[in-house]
């Protein structure tokens, strides 16, 4: 049930569309961008990370959490404020190619 309702957001045309123009209003940009800084991978390359993901809901939300959740004493405030939704949307476009 919750899976298939999973399914059924990520399937939502919109979410796909907002997915560059989200990143660049939460200031994913400055830290993912082309020349990505620090720790932090390009979008490309993140996008290349999680292309596995394609298809599959379930493995793909379980990303999400751990994403949003951060690492032991590594949080990133930009990670940790996105409504679970758009994180999911964020995510989602990445897995999809960050296009
Ligand atoms: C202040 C810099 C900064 C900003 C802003 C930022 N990130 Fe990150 N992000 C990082 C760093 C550093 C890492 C690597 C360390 C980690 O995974 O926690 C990372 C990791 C990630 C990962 C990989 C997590 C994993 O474990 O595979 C994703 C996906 C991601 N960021 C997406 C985003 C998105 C989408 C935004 C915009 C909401 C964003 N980031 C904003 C610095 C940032």
């Amino acid at each position: 049930m919750r899976a298939a309702l999973l399914v059924a957001m990520l399937a939502l045309p919109m979410v796909s569309q907002a997915g560059s123009a989200l990143a660049v209003d939460m200031g994913c940009y400055s830290c993912h961008g082309a020349y990505p800084r620090g720790e932090a991978l390009g979008f490309g390359q993140l996008a290349g990370k999680y292309a596995g993901l394609k298809g599959d809901a379930s493995a793909e939300q379980k990303r999400v959490d751990k994403w949003r959740q951060g690492e032991w004493l590594e949080h990133i405030d930009a990670h940790e404020r996105l409504s679970p939704e758009t994180a999911r949307a964020l995510f989602h476009w990445l897995v999809e190619g960050a296009k």
